[in-house]
């Protein structure tokens, strides 16, 4: 007899009833009868749900078999599926063989009940992809970036790989992570007594990137329409449920195009990645509604089927101070939204998707376009409920005399931002782009309220264990 390689998954589905099955996963529990059965629940990470397994004690080595097929341990299974009498699941499987691959020492091994809490599961970082929970979300992680994709070469743009170590701060704040070859026991020092960064490996000092942008700019101006889509590392030592240290930025940048087709690409961009998950992961997306937030598909729907507010910061701290609430952060304008604002707006207020536009320049980075204003960007940040800031954008500076202004009045070094100036002299076109954090848009796709909990090994300050 021939049993034919199958994933949990498919043998999950009627269209398989009557087959020879081989299956191979783990463990999640076994359940004895009195009636001569034992019942394993099988995963290998294909879908949420796992397949029942009955092995009758007729098995060869039943006793030893059984006592070693614990929670957690791995197994090869041959069987047929069966059309399942029980509740909840259409087919089973009948075991033909069933071969023990490896044990789990049900005194140690830490997933024996179910129900334990995130904060635990995060201290066993490198086991948690074995729960349900966790599972769900490292698929939709993928299918979500697999959609990505999608969405632009659907669209036209072209992915680019920028560079990971970097000499420039794009976000001009400050919060980058040196990279070095030096012997921290032993810096060279130069005449003032600070480290003499020409004897470091690229004879300057340089970072791990906070951002693609600068560099994908360069090559919009050549391609018109291109991404990037990489890890991303901010050394802000804010221990907040949306921040990481290490994240996953998606950031398209698109010539001959102004701040409002660049909301327009984000908004349709981000329905796209909820339409995609609402079909293909339905499954998971079932789970976190059920597990976590009850109302996360009609969130999620809703969004589909609306258009994003758009409102201009000036505004939007109207009517913040009109709203009478009493935030932490007193509201004026002028000020950075913080995440109390944030959340009224896009929670209370409008109840949707914000897309807010027009910030001041004093608390914007130096690349974003200036208005005839003199005192806004014409920059957009993106908010959804429960999250916040899901994306941040901007139109940039394109005209030379403005940019390097922009760049005295935040005292960058306007030698090393020379190449990127140089846009601006050779053939400069009015462009746009933005940056979607993937950690953020996968928390408002799942509901899971700490970024801790959508990263596989999340880097956070104090924290770099696995
Ligand atoms: O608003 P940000 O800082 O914008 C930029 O970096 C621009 N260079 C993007 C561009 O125009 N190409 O970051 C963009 C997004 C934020 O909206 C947020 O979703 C995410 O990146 N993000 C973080 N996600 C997790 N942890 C952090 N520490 C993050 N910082 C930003
Ligand atoms: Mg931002």
């Amino acid at each position: 007899m021939t049993f034919e390689k199958m994933t949990v998954a498919e043998v999950r589905k009627v269209g398989v009833i009557g087959k020879n099955v081989l299956l191979q996963g783990w463990v999640r529990t076994r359940r004895d009868s009195k009636a001569g059965f034992s019942f394993v629940e099988l995963n290998d990470g294909s879908s949420l749900g796992n397949i029942q397994i009955i092995i009758s004690k007729e098995h060869p080595d039943y006793e030893t078999i059984i006592s070693t097929i614990t929670a957690g341990s791995s197994i090869t299974v041959q069987g047929v599926v069966k059309e399942s009498p029980g509740q909840g699941q259409a087919t089973e499987i009948e075991a033909k063989r069933v071969e023990l691959v490896g044990t789990a020492d049900p005194v140690t091994y830490p997933l024996q009940k179910k129900g334990h809490s995130l904060e635990f599961l995060r201290s066993i970082a490198h086991l948690r992809v074995r729960t349900n929970t966790f599972g769900a979300v490292a698929r939709i992680r993928n299918r979500v970036s697999f959609s990505i994709h999608q969405f632009f070469q659907e669209n036209g743009f072209f992915y680019v790989h920028t560079p990971i170590i970097t000499a420039s701060d794009c976000e001009g704040a400050g919060q980058m992570f040196h990279v070095s070859s030096l012997n921290p026991d032993d810096l060279p020092k130069n005449g003032v007594g600070k480290v003499d960064f020409s004897e470091d490996f690229f004879g300057k000092p340089s970072y791990l990137t906070v951002s693609g942008q600068l560099n994908v700019e360069t090559y919009c101006a050549g391609l018109s329409k291109v991404y990037t889509f990489g890890p991303t590392f901010r050394a802000e030592n804010s221990n907040t449920s949306r921040h990481a240290a290490e994240f996953w930025m998606i950031e398209p940048e698109i010539a001959f195009c102004e701040l409002e087709g660049n909301m327009e690409w984000a908004e349709k961009f981000l329905k796209r990645l909820i339409t995609d998950v609402l079909r293909d992961s339905q499954e998971d997306i079932a789970f976190f509604n059920k597990q976590i937030d009850n109302t996360l598909i009609d969130t999620l729907q809703h969004v589909l089927s609306s258009q994003f507010i758009r409102l201009s910061y000036t505004e939007a701290i109207d009517l913040l101070i009109q709203s009478g609430k009493k935030f932490d952060y007193k509201v004026s304008w002028g000020i950075d939204l913080q995440s109390e604002h944030e959340r009224y707006l896009t929670e209370e207020h409008f109840k949707s998707p914000v897309i807010l536009y027009d910030y001041p320049k004093t608390i914007k980075p130096f690349y974003m376009r200036v208005n005839e204003d003199g005192k806004t960007v014409r920059a957009m940040d993106v908010l959804v409920p429960k999250v916040g800031e899901i994306i941040g954008g901007s139109e940039r500076e394109y005209r030379l005399e403005v940019l390097e202004s922009r760049m005295k009045e935040q005292k960058l070094d306007q030698e090393s931002y020379r190449w990127y100036a140089d846009l601006r002299r050779y053939g400069t076109v009015p462009h746009s782009g933005f940056g979607l954090g993937l950690e953020r848009v996968l928390m408002f796709l799942t509901s899971i309220a700490n970024i801790r909990d959508v990263l596989p090994f999340p880097r956070t300050p104090g924290n770099c264990e696995f």
